[in-house]
């Protein structure tokens, strides 16, 4: 074994650890596009699930059929046909949907009754179980549209999957529903899993899909400078919504994030959009800080917001025992008061736990992040990290292209949010020659997307 491994797999090992005792018991709900299962993802995808349900996580995972149910169309020489973004399932189109998804159902069945020895499945026993857990209705006649077997989810079996998770399975539910006369309806695994999701509560909707995520600037091209948005608050993820047109094709903005939207909107607190082309995408989505796509969180707005005169005597309390402990440098409540719109807080009932400063250097495209502090009593629950988001967003808003801290401290925290050290040199010479040589603070900075 190399030297170096213990000094990289230990660290790494317990950097995972506080995801694991969290998600312990949570339920996430997993849907994989067809396209995935298409390409030739589908064993992978089955050995990072069977992982993380072995962790603990209760997992529901919803298929999508797309392109299969296209090939059996194909075969039987029939067009494909889509209105509003859904397809118009005829009778053929029917039978190919359940051919389609009899089929994939014994492939996924199988891909997670693997256990080989020396592969990741060996020693994992993944009970799959599906069923009638979606109750569904026709779409019926839209804009002169006959839908006919297409239909919308009308009741999910709450009681029946939580039972089934409960027992130690993974719920398998393929994008069918039925109605009480007991005919078969054609749903979209999105809404599946949307649906599914909001009836459980579950604590997370992961899309697995052909995009990547949304980017900074999402109708612009990938670039350097226009990379993935790994976190839209709920309040941006409507905003961009309203801008952007219908989702009717996966690769359109709004296509996956109007569901993401959905479920936060009805308690579904995080929905993430991640790309099934990067090998173990789930797994870097859920247990690596920043993550590998979007996440759509539902932050609770009133918490978080820009101070005002009226905040200072709260910030004052605050950050009064970092300052005595030589952790923020002393500020008078006379500069607080001047620049109070520049600080943004987090509050609760009245009280307030957290908060930071935001100091433009526009002249250098950048701008200083000052006294972020989070009260000792809620430490280690996010507060930080959302303070750290916003004042991220304000700097963009702003027009910047990175935002800098100096510490002495807290080096390792803004190190792994993606701050990067370097030469007090490189500060904005307004900064620089404010920068206390005996205090030695650590400058560090970050390139804002
Ligand atoms: C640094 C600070 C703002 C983080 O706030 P928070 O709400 O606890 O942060 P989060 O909940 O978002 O993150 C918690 C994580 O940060 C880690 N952390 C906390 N303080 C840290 C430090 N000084 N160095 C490195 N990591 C630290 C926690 O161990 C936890 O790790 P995990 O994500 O692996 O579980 C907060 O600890 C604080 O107010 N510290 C005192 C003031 C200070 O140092 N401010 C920075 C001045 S430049």
């Amino acid at each position: 074994m190399s030297a170096v491994f213990n000094f990289t797999f230990v660290p790494w090992f317990r950097s995972v650890a506080p995801y694991i005792h969290k998600f312990r018991n949570q339920t996430f709900v997993v849907a994989i596009c067809g396209e995935a299962i298409a390409a030739g993802k589908l064993a992978h995808l089955a050995q990072d699930l069977a992982m993380i349900q072995s962790m603990g996580v209760k997992v529901v995972l919803v298929h999508g059929f797309r392109p299969q149910v296209n090939e059996q169309l194909k075969a039987k020489g029939h067009a494909a046909k889509y209105s509003h973004g859904i397809r118009i399932t005829d009778e053929v189109a029917l039978d190919c949907a359940q051919e389609a998804a009899g089929q994939l159902r014994y492939e996924i069945e199988a891909a997670f009754s693997q256990g080989l020895p020396n592969t990741p499945m060996a020693g994992s026993t993944v009970r799959v179980i599906s069923g009638n857990f979606i109750t569904a209705r026709p779409v019926g006649i839209v804009d002169g549209v006959d839908f006919q077997h297409s239909g919308l989810v009308r009741k999910v079996d709450v009681a029946g999957i939580s039972r089934t998770l409960d027992f130690g399975a993974m719920v398998l539910i393929s994008p069918f529903g039925f109605s009480p006369t007991g005919e078969a309806f054609n749903l979209t695994m999105e809404e599946v899993a949307t649906s599914v999701s909001i009836a459980l509560q579950a604590d997370k909707l992961i899309f697995v899909t052909e995009v990547p995520g949304i980017r900074i600037k999402p109708d612009e091209p990938a670039s350097d400078d226009n990379p993935i948005d790994t976190e839209l608050p709920l309040a941006a993820a409507e905003k961009l919504l309203a801008q952007v047109p219908a989702g009717q094709r996966p690769s359109d903005t709004a296509f996956y994030l109007q569901h993401c939207v959905k479920a936060c909107k009805a308690g579904v607190e995080r929905s993430h959009i991640i790309p099934f082309s990067v090998d173990g995408a789930l797994l870097l989505e859920i247990y690596v800080h920043d993550g590998i796509g979007t996440m759509v969180v539902d932050e609770k707005l009133e918490e978080l917001r820009e101070a005002t005169e009226d905040d200072v005597g709260g910030i004052l309390q605050l950050i009064e025992p970092f300052e005595k402990d030589g952790t923020l440098v002393k500020r008078s409540r006379t500069e607080i008061e001047r620049d109070a719109a520049n600080y943004t807080i987090v509050e609760h009932d009245g009280v307030i736990f957290a908060c930071a400063a935001l100091y433009p250097y526009p002249e250098a495209k950048t701008a200083e992040m000052a006294a972020l502090t989070v009260s000792p009593q809620s430490q280690g629950q996010g507060d930080g990290e959302k303070i750290l988001k916003r004042i991220e967003q304000r700097a963009r808003a702003a027009g910047l292209q990175s935002i800098f801290v100096l510490t002495t401290r807290t080096m390792h925290w803004f190190i792994k949010r993606g701050f990067v050290p370097v030469d007090p040199d490189w500060l904005p010479e307004a900064r620089k020659r404010k920068y206390n040589w005996d205090r030695k603070s650590q400058v560090l900075v970050k390139k804002l997307g």
